[in-house]
């Protein structure tokens, strides 16, 4: 049994097979075909931040593979009040067949997968936002962006630059990350990237200017400043980050032909400009519908339906 809780955790082959599950599953879902690949299997959905995407794309996902979603919000269930995670996995995974979760660190994912007799599936966590990177790798090779690109990540070092840097080190991407002083990402995760880009050949550097980072690069991406639970630092992170919106002046040291990569959901004014985010639109809400699209690859694959 796998869970899916760090792209650290799998090789470059694994990833790429769930992204080729995904394409094929998204082909035939075009066609209105619907193969029942997890017939009557349930996935729970524990959900202790909010969601837009990653509910809708996982409960979607998982009924048009022929199973039922079930939305645990832990404002609902004893999780909230107090119930451990430990006893909370080990009652919810004899009853479903897979579980999804989205909670602050990361240690309450390891220790729920720790107790769970099925797979387990990152939602986000304050670390890493795995499905996330799936369905922007997804729409990097949709959009012609899939071979050696040059990745510009421009803003906070946090969950989504940490995926960033395991996607690029795993599939040997040259990855550029433009961080203000003081909001750099985690060391030790940038340690595990840099020895895994001795493998994979990969190019990751840092740095404190956007400009530099963003110059001739395929791919530019970003996210918002305050992630969820950092409200209160919303001040002092607004100050930080001057300089680091994306707007028309920084797009164009890009290559002409550059994709613009958000999670949504985005802040206008903030850590991109209303006319860039405009501009890019079409490529940010493919983007958004491919959370639908690689997580039924993930699904599928982690059920063990590695050819499907
Ligand atoms: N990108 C993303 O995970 O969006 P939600 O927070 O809406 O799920
Ligand atoms: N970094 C953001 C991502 C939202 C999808 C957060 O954690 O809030």
């Amino acid at each position: 049994m796998r869970h899916f809780l760090t792209l650290k955790d799998f090789s470059k082959e694994e990833i790429l097979e769930m992204i080729a599950l995904a394409q094929k599953i998204k082909a035939q879902t075009k066609q209105r075909k619907f193969v029942p690949y997890l017939e009557h299997q349930t996935l729970g959905m524990i959900f202790e931040k909010s969601s837009t995407r990653t509910r809708v794309s996982f409960e979607t996902g998982i009924y048009q593979l022929g199973g039922v979603g079930l939305f645990l919000s832990s404002s609902d269930i004893q999780l909230g009040r107090g119930e451990p995670m430990k006893d909370t996995a080990r009652v919810i995974s004899r009853m479903v067949d897979m579980v999804m979760i989205r909670t602050f660190e990361q240690s309450k994912l390891e220790e729920f997968a720790a107790y769970s007799k099925v797979p387990v599936i990152n939602g986000l966590t304050d670390t890493y936002h795995p499905v996330q990177l799936m369905a922007d790798y997804l729409t990097m090779i949709e959009f012609g962006k899939g071979d050696n690109p040059v990745i510009a990540y421009i803003g906070d070092g946090n969950n989504m630059t940490h995926s960033w840097l395991m996607l690029a080190s795993k599939l040997g991407f040259e990855l550029r990350i433009a961080t203000p002083q003081g909001y750099e990402c985690d060391p030790f995760i940038i340690l595990d990237a840099l020895e895994m880009a001795q493998q994979s050949a990969a190019k990751i550097t840092f740095m404190t200017d956007p400009k530099e980072a963003i110059k001739g690069c395929d791919v530019v991406t970003t996210d918002t400043w305050i992630s969820m639970g950092q409200e209160d630092e919303k001040e002092a992170r607004i100050e930080a980050f001057k300089g680091f919106m994306l707007d028309e002046s920084l797009m164009s040291l890009a290559k002409d032909d550059a994709i613009f990569l958000h999670c949504l959901p985005a802040y206008r004014g903030y850590e991109v400009s209303e006319e860039t985010f405009e501009k890019h639109a079409e490529v940010i809400f493919a983007e958004a519908e491919n959370r639908l699209h690689a997580q039924k690859g993930i699904m599928v694959w982690l059920d063990g339906q590695r050819d499907a």
